[in-house]
């Protein structure tokens, strides 16, 4: 008798300090919520944009929406996309004011410093490469790093192809740009000369801008660089640990290359709003 009750009082003990070590950590929290939130900048077709034709959240379309979708399925709970600009998202994410941000992110030195990143994940050749877009016009002026001393090159605010315009263009005046929207129409305006893109991102644009071009010359992408990772708040290890088997089990299951063609195949839809200026707003 004494020592069933030793027994159970060990019991107890045991669960109330697991109780105390488990309490609260940020995938409890997501749980109890029942929601996950995740911030998106859709102006990044394949990866995420706007389908005009649908409303409300249904309208967030590309493949880190269904990474997204997977996510929050595996975790058990309902998925809440909050759009916003690209900078705008990894502010959130520093803030803690959303649980991650699933935006294309290529992995960096300062990224891995300031967040938790998670294993990296394949979104078939979206960054393979990183381009240049120019007016069709102009496509013979630049074939090398040099054509672009002094002209003005636009890449998305706090993105690798913003580091890449400044490490592998230093010469160049860059323009940086919030929403890769404008972007594309500050370049066909005249106003700059080269918008840097990721090639995925690229050829989405150009499929509905003939006026545009991909350059011939292009950056120097380090393996690294080529594929995805998500952002989570620093110190979210248990949540970086969840996703991360997450992501493995996705992987093994060899759906990316099926999430990718279906995201290009939205894309070439008639609703499509490839890079999104008034819907991501
Ligand atoms: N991969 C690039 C980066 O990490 C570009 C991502 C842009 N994503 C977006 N949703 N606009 O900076």
């Amino acid at each position: 008798m004494k020592k069933t009750i030793c027994v159970l009082l060990a019991l107890v003990m045991m669960v109330s300090l697991g109780a105390v070590a488990f309490a609260d950590n940020e995938v409890d929290a997501i749980k109890k919520a029942g929601v996950l939130t995740v911030a998106l900048s859709p102006d990044f077709s394949p990866m995420e944009f706007v389908d005009s034709t649908k409303e409300g959240q249904d309208a967030y379309v590309g493949f880190d929406v269904t990474l997204a979708k997977n996510i929050a399925a595996y975790l058990g709970v309902d998925l809440e996309i909050q759009a916003m600009s690209f900078d705008a998202c990894q502010t959130a994410v520093a803030m803690d004011a959303v649980d991650m941000s699933i935006s294309g992110y290529s992995w960096t030195e300062a990224r891995a410093e300031n967040f938790e990143l998670s294993d990296y994940y394949y979104a078939g050749e979206n960054e393979t490469e990183q381009v240049l877009l120019v007016r069709a016009a102009d496509a013979e002026k630049y074939t090398k790093a040099e054509d672009f001393n002094g002209v003005t090159v636009g890449a998305q605010n706090a993105s690798l192809q913003q580091m890449f315009v400044e490490t592998q263009l230093p010469d160049a005046k860059l323009q940086v740009i919030g929403e890769i929207g404008v972007g594309v129409m500050e370049l066909q305006s005249g106003n700059i000369e080269a918008m840097a893109v990721a090639i995925g991102n690229g050829k989405q644009i150009i499929a509905n801008n003939p006026d545009l071009v991909i350059c011939d010359w292009q950056f120097e992408v380090d393996e690294a660089y080529e594929a995805n990772v998500i952002m989570m708040h620093k110190g979210d290890t248990a949540l970086l640990e969840v996703v991360n088997a997450a992501l493995a089990e996705f992987y093994e299951s060899g759906v990316y290359g099926e999430w990718y063609q279906e995201a290009l195949d939205i894309a070439a839809s008639e609703g499509a709003i490839e890079v999104s200026v008034e819907d991501a707003a």
